[in-house]
């Protein structure tokens, strides 16, 4: 239930969703006297009498994707930039195999380093650094790597070191490994004693002595040898839940304080790629990981693949999100090559049988039994058991070509054939409006899609105008994930009106599935998309104001939403706005009540849970409330820091019963949850 934005200019207003009439917008003229009496400047009624509508209990999630340096760089917590010798023009025009390397000699030493390829480690990971060392008597030469933007470590933590390596025949050589500050002063030691003349893995576990922002990782050696060192690896030991080739732990944290339902994964436009031959491919990102196919980036950098397909569904698993990739249909972002969307490029049709079939084998890995040709895989990454896969996104905002309509169908009609308890998720373009979008829809009820992926990047004034978007959807056919969406920007006045739009979500959660925030991780130093969820740097995490409210939202999310009428003193002025939703989780028993007041001035509430047989208790619930024009510290672009810190969620009690009041502070969303209401 909503009113502002476009409502304001009617004056008077009651709009409200009542007598079970799900998805019609009632608005009448609200009298002559304010309501409630003096003091009252709104009254909502919750309609605990009649029918509850069942919701999605999916409803929002997170979205990620390798942009902003999400994932090598942010998440990912492997420290060393550049760790195989893969980078190249390809991926960034100044890039090549030896960037984010330099060479150190310590004492009269000499050497040289080069790159490459004869004889490689494997034949996904061609290219390896060769260090030719001739040290000198009481010298050390070596490799230097700063990470990305320097490595930040902390006194009493250990990191784990890890390189493969080997000598020329007849050689053998010691490594002596550092973490250093970038002058050479030396937090951390270790010694790996013998490399032969086989690729071999050798590792050691660094324990630190110092904080550093920016220390770097030096891998030095005294003998005189010619070595080969590959996948050069330093990880923190603490990752997220003590995984291996594991996560940043804070970041990985903030998502999981996020309580996301579901996990969208591996993009975006990473997914479909910079041409086919850059369309993200599974299959090149499981097993083991120095035999990853990593490729370019399609937001100008490099993927290692590191955190891939096993990693992110084991991640989904340990937050008790359901995961949801995406895979291509068969063709390439409409803006490859800068091809400004005529770029669309399309996996030839004599290719499609074979991807077609790497899609069908996706879900034998993740659902398969540990003795199938792909679920065998699954299990000997250390996870015999299924990952429970429901869902599967097949295309991401696609031009709606007859090419894509094509392969799109093959995919789908193979999927529905073989695993029809798999929920298929379509697209349908990168508006929320306009000819990919009719297409994208046209095609997708044609063929009977269960979920269709829309896309909306808008003003917050869109997003106030629209709350009655889903109210006029069609009910009982094709269903909606709201895969991307943002109000372009992360002030205070962003977060709530997309808080008043996730009411309008929840009260249309019988046609609208899911729901993510797009994009979510940005590393501040790699600004490539804004405004995003959460920012970072080596050594912190910054929420944005509006993740606080997808944290409101995800961690209250019923499963049954509970009509309700709100009427209004005074109509809201341009800008301003005022949504309230009523969910019922069946699992706690629970009324969770939402309140969102764009507005500077605070709004009393007079609430009536009519027909509930409530009795006088108190709810318990959180207020989040800052300023307008203010966004949270560490948006690399804000304009301005709230006055008063961080602006996030704070805890309130309010007494409760079959009617009582509640006064909203100016700008604010408040979430109360009323036990067994
Ligand atoms: O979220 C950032 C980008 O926006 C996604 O990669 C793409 O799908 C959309 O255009």
């Amino acid at each position: 239930m909503t009113i502002g934005g476009a409502a304001a200019v009617m004056g008077w207003v009651i709009l409200g969703f009542v007598s079970g009439a799900w998805g019609q917008t009632e608005v009448k003229p609200a009298g002559t006297a304010p309501v409630g009496g003096a003091g009252v400047d709104a009254e909502i009624v919750v309609h605990l009498d009649q029918k509850v509508k069942g919701i999605s209990p999916d409803l929002f999630g997170v979205f990620f994707e390798d942009l902003n340096y999400a994932a090598d760089g942010g998440l990912y917590a492997e420290m060393v930039s550049n760790r195989s010798f893969e980078y190249s023009a390809v991926d960034s025009p100044e890039w090549n195999a030896l960037t984010g390397w330099t060479l150190v000699k310590r004492g009269n030493a000499g050497g040289r380093m080069a790159v490459q390829d004869a004889a490689p480690l494997n034949a996904n990971n061609p290219q390896y650094l060769v260090l030719m060392a001739t040290p000198g008597r009481g010298g050390a030469v070596g490799i230097a790597n700063e990470g990305f933007d320097g490595m930040a470590v902390k006194a009493g933590e250990t990191y784990n070191f890890s390189v493969f390596a080997r000598c020329r025949p007849r050689e053998r050589a010691a490594l002596t490994v550092h973490l250093e500050s970038m002058e050479g002063a030396v937090y951390a030691s270790a010694v790996i004693p013998g490399v032969t003349t086989e690729w071999a893995k050798y590792s050691a576990a660094l324990k630190c002595d110092r904080d550093d922002a920016h220390a770097r990782l030096v891998v030095l050696t005294s003998d005189r040898a010619t070595l080969a060192l590959d996948m050069v690896s330093l990880f923190p030991a603490k990752t997220f839940h003590d995984r291996p080739n594991g996560l940043r732990a804070d970041l990985a944290q903030a998502i999981a304080d996020l309580h996301p339902h579901f996990v969208r994964f591996p993009g975006g436009c990473l997914t479909h790629g910079d041409g086919v031959k850059n369309i993200y491919r599974w299959k090149d990102s499981i097993g083991p990981v120095e035999a990853r196919k990593g490729q370019k980036n399609i937001w100008r950098y490099h993927q290692s693949l590191g955190l891939g397909y096993f990693e992110y569904f084991q991640f989904c698993e340990d937050i008790g999100a359901t995961p949801l990739p995406i895979v291509a249909a068969g063709v390439s972002c409409q803006n490859s090559d800068f091809a400004s969307g005529t770029g669309q490029q399309c996996v030839p049709m004599l290719e499609m049988g074979a991807y077609v079939q790497d899609v069908l084998d996706l879900m034998e890995w993740a659902n398969g039994p540990a003795d199938s040709t792909w679920g065998a895989k699954r299990a000997a990454a250390g996870h015999p058991a299924p990952f429970h896969l429901r869902y599967l996104g097949l295309g991401n905002e696609d031009a709606i070509t007859p090419g894509f309509k094509e392969r799109f169908k093959m995919i789908f009609d193979a999927v529905r054939a073989k695993y029809p308890e798999i929920t298929v998720v379509g697209t349908v373009g990168p508006s929320p409006a306009g000819r990919d979008f009719e297409e994208g829809w046209k095609l997708a009820e044609g063929l009977h899609v269960p979920v269709v992926d829309e896309h909306y990047y808008q003003q917050p004034k869109w997003f106030l105008e629209n709350q009655v978007r889903y109210d006029k959807y069609a009910r009982g056919g094709t269903k909606v994930y709201v895969g991307e969406y943002a109000s372009w920007g992360d002030r205070m006045e962003n977060a709530l009106a997309e808080a008043g739009y996730m009411t309008a979500l929840e009260r249309n959660g019988d046609v609208v599935q899911m729901a993510s925030y797009a994009p979510l991780l940005c590393n501040v130093h790699h600004v490539q998309w804004y405004p995003d969820l959460i920012y970072f740097d080596n050594e912190r995490v910054y929420p944005t104001v509006n993740y606080y409210v997808q944290q409101l939202f995800s961690s209250n999310a019923g499963d049954g939403y509970v009509a309700s009428t709100l009427k209004l003193a005074k109509a809201p002025g341009a800008g301003e706005n005022v949504s309230f939703s009523a969910v019922r989780d069946s699992k706690s028993g629970d009324l969770i009540l939402k309140l969102v007041n764009l507005s500077r001035r605070g709004l009393r509430a007079k609430f009536r849970l009519a027909g509930g047989g409530i009795g006088e208790g108190v709810a318990r619930g959180f207020v989040l409330a800052g300023e307008e024009g203010a966004s949270n510290p560490g948006d690399p672009r804000g304009k301005r820091d709230a006055a008063g810190g961080v602006m996030a969620p704070k805890g309130v009690e309010v007494k409760v019963g079959g009617a009582f009041e509640y006064e909203a502070p100016g700008d604010s969303l408040t979430v109360l949850r009323v036990r067994g209401g």
